[in-house]
Order: structure tokens, then C-alpha cells, then sequence
């Protein structure tokens, strides 16, 4: 889902046919991160939780938030901060690591969206967790530094990939 974008033809020459083709390119952008964003799973639903659900609930949306900032970013609807994209992964780094306590064995009150199958396969959750660790990492090393936004767009869509692999086994659809 997540491609580099590459120009189907020769750049054209005409100048009204270079502005058209800008103009796809944004918008070809702007969907490109509606689809990472929405596959992210960036749903709320966790009113009337409690205890670690709520807990979790809490950090899986400071989680969305910094993913919707940098988002933000790449739609061109705010300008480019790498700081801010660089403190922005590093908090997501921060959650990856406290996922494993936040899943207690059997934890899956109400309104939790939490499948049992995490516990059924530990290993595999917990490594997607890692994943997701290693790539906002590797986005907060991206953009440190980084005078251009293209520099981040590869590294924070390999991170969202790690959000629908994790939802797709371990989270209720909708
Ligand atoms: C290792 C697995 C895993 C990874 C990685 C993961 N999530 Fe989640 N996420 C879950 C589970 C499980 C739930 C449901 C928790 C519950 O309801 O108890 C959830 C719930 C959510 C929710 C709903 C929170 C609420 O208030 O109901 C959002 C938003 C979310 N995740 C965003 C993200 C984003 C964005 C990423 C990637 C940057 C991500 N998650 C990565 C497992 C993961």
C-alpha cells in the first residue's frame, strides 16, 4: 500500500500540463496518508474504560496523535518541524516499549477492543511491538536533521505499517 511516488510519464512540457500533474501529485499525497492514517486504526471509542484498559486506550491514542502531527505534515496542512517529528517518534518508541505490561493476560474488559488471540500468540505480538519500537527509531533518526519532508516519508510509513499489523491480529475490526 505505502509506494514511493513515481511519475507515470516524462515530465510534460507544457506549462498548464505541469501545473495539472503538481496538482494530482498533491492529491495523490494527501490520500496516500488518508490510507496510512485510517489503516492506523486513528478510531477513538474508549469512553467508559478503566484500570489498564484505560490505560492502554490512553497511550494507543497519544500513539495516534503523534502519528496524526507528523500526518498533518506530510498533507502539507502544516509545515515541516523535523523536531517536532523527531520528539513526536521518540514518545511512540517510548509507548513500544511499555506495551507488553499494558496487555495483563486476559485483560479485556469493557469497552476493550484487545482479541485473545495476544495471548495465544505472545511471541507475535510482542515482536510487532518491537517493530513498532525499531521503526520510530529509526523515523526519530530520519528526522533528525532532516531539512525536507521527503526525508521522513518512507521511515513514518514503514511505522504505520506496523499499526495495521498489529490491529489486523490483535484488535477487534469494526
Ligand atoms: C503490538 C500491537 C499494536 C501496535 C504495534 C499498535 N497497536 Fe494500536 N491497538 C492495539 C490493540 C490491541 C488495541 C485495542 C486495545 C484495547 O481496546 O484494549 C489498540 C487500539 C488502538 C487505538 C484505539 C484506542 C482507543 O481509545 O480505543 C488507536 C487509536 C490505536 N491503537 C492506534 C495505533 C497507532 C497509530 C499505532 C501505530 C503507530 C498502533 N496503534 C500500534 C495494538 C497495537
Amino acid at each position: 500500500m505505502i509506494k514511493t511516488w513515481a511519475w507515470p510519464c516524462a515530465w510534460p512540457t507544457s506549462s498548464t500540463e505541469r501545473t495539472a500533474k503538481m496538482r494530482l501529485r498533491l492529491i495523490a499525497g494527501a490520500a496516500l496518508v488518508a490510507s496510512i492514517l485510517s489503516a492506523s486504526g486513528l478510531a477513538y471509542s474508549h469512553s467508559g474504560a478503566t484500570g489498564i484498559v484505560k490505560h492502554r486506550m490512553d497511550a494507543m491514542s497519544d500513539i495516534a496523535k503523534s502519528m496524526k502531527a507528523i500526518g498533518a505534515m506530510i498533507k502539507g496542512e502544516t509545515g515541516f518541524d523535523a523536531a517536532v517529528v523527531k520528539s513526536a517518534a521518540s514518545s511512540i518508541a517510548g509507548h513500544a516499549e511499555r506495551i507488553p505490561e499494558l496487555f495483563p493476560e486476559g485483560s479485556m474488559d469493557k469497552p476493550s477492543e484487545a482479541l485473545p488471540s495476544i495471548w495465544e500468540d505472545w511471541a507475535g505480538f510482542t515482536s510487532i511491538a518491537k517493530d513498532m519500537g525499531r521503526e520510530a527509531k529509526e523515523l526519530a533518526a530520519a528526522a533528525d536533521g532532516a531539512s525536507q519532508i521527503d526525508q521522513i516519508k518512507a521511515p513514518f510509513g514503514a511505522l504505520a505499517k506496523t499499526c495495521k499489523a498489529c490491529h489486523s491480529d490483535f484488535r477487534l475490526a469494526k
